[in-house]
């Protein structure tokens, strides 16, 4: 009987012991199953006396009924630590810091977009589009470049096929909007990618950017162009600066001019960003052409107009102090996350 209650101690402190479900069950069948150290205590059956045999029987009733409690107690037991440590390892830190989620930035040629876009709408310019790949007759004849003018060397194209090219310039929006007016007044911006058969450098890219002008009325002058720019050369460089018209020439308008804005940097002085004459060259611009009002179906006689093109990198590289216009197309982050801030 001795060994009995020994053996139920070491089996209590062996299932106590297991660390593991499958540790238990070896140790369930060992103290209960065939080859168990009970059966060395049945043994002893045969030489006991029916009260002996009987008590003995319980005995070992009772043992393996205990050993049967202490492997579900422990098997809770490990159940429950295995929850625990789950629990433990799955434990959200509220204090933690945040992952920082890398977010993008809106490209610094939108973004001056965006805001020539605002000016212009707050003067009551509505902004339109126009498809990059244009017809020859859009983008050329109907601004007064016939085939063979020699204006078209100044911008040499991509050509898709004998008919149709990439845009050169924005001006085509002009003529697609002039067809649609059908001879009403017209006041307008367009933005959008041209493109020119350059080789690049550093102020020269074969794709850019431009944002143009029109407005065609009754009675508009030169004066109004001038006074237009005015305002907006002071809304993206400074309320100080002025403008100077000088001579130029674009087939599609007459009288051309190119515009300069007083260098921001110096006020007029004379520094690196002007060259040291004071101005800076911001944009061409002119009287719409009576041959263009005219062919787009226009009274020429009634209706007048201006337009102007605004170079979007050079306004962005005047702006930023950005020194090579490849870097708004070579997708470099570092350069584009310089642009976050304010945003
Ligand atoms: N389209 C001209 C260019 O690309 C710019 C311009 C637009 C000039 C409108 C005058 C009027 O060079």
């Amino acid at each position: 009987m001795a060994d009995l209650e020994k053996m139920l101690q070491d089996a209590s402190s062996e299932i106590q012991a297991c660390n593991t479900q499958n540790e238990l069950n070896e140790k369930k069948a060992f103290y209960l199953g065939k080859k168990s150290p009970l059966n060395e205590i049945m043994k002893q059956m045969a030489t006991l006396s029916i009260e002996g045999k009987k008590e003995l029987g319980q005995k070992v009733n009772a043992f393996k009924t205990k050993i049967e409690e202490l492997v579900v107690v422990r098997r809770k037991e490990l159940e429950q630590i295995a929850i625990n440590e789950k629990l433990m390892s799955e434990t959200i830190d509220v204090t933690m810091p945040g992952k920082v989620l890398n977010t993008g930035s809106i490209h610094p040629l939108n973004k001056v977009i965006d805001e020539l876009n605002t000016i212009f709408i707050g003067m009551g310019y509505n902004v339109a589009e126009g498809p990059e790949v244009e017809i020859d007759k859009y983008n050329f004849e109907m601004l007064n470049v016939p085939v063979g003018h020699p204006a078209r060397d100044m911008q040499d194209s991509f050509y898709i096929t004998e008919e149709t090219l990439l845009r050169t310039q924005t001006s085509s929006v002009q003529v697609r909007t002039l067809l649609e007016a059908k001879g009403k007044p017209i006041k307008i911006v367009c933005p959008g990618r041209v493109y020119r058969r350059d080789d690049d450098d550093a102020t020269h890219s074969h794709q850019f950017m431009q944002i143009e002008g029109l407005v065609v009325d009754e009675n508009i002058t030169l004066s109004d162009l001038k006074g237009t720019l005015q305002k907006v050369m002071e809304k993206m460089f400074g309320s100080d600066r002025k403008i100077r018209f000088r001579p130029s020439f674009f087939p599609f308008t007459e009288p051309s001019v190119e515009v300069d804005v007083s260098c921001f940097k110096c006020g007029g002085k004379g520094c690196p960003i002007c060259k040291k004459s004071g101005w800076i060259e911001i944009l061409g611009a002119g009287m719409v052409h009576p041959n263009v009002l005219e062919m787009a179906g226009y009274d020429s006689t009634k209706m007048r107009g201006f337009a102007f093109g605004i170079g979007v990198e050079r306004v962005t590289m005047l702006r930023y102090g950005i020194d090579d216009i490849r870097n708004f197309y070579i997708d470099d982050v570092r350069f584009l996350n310089q642009f976050k801030k304010g945003e």
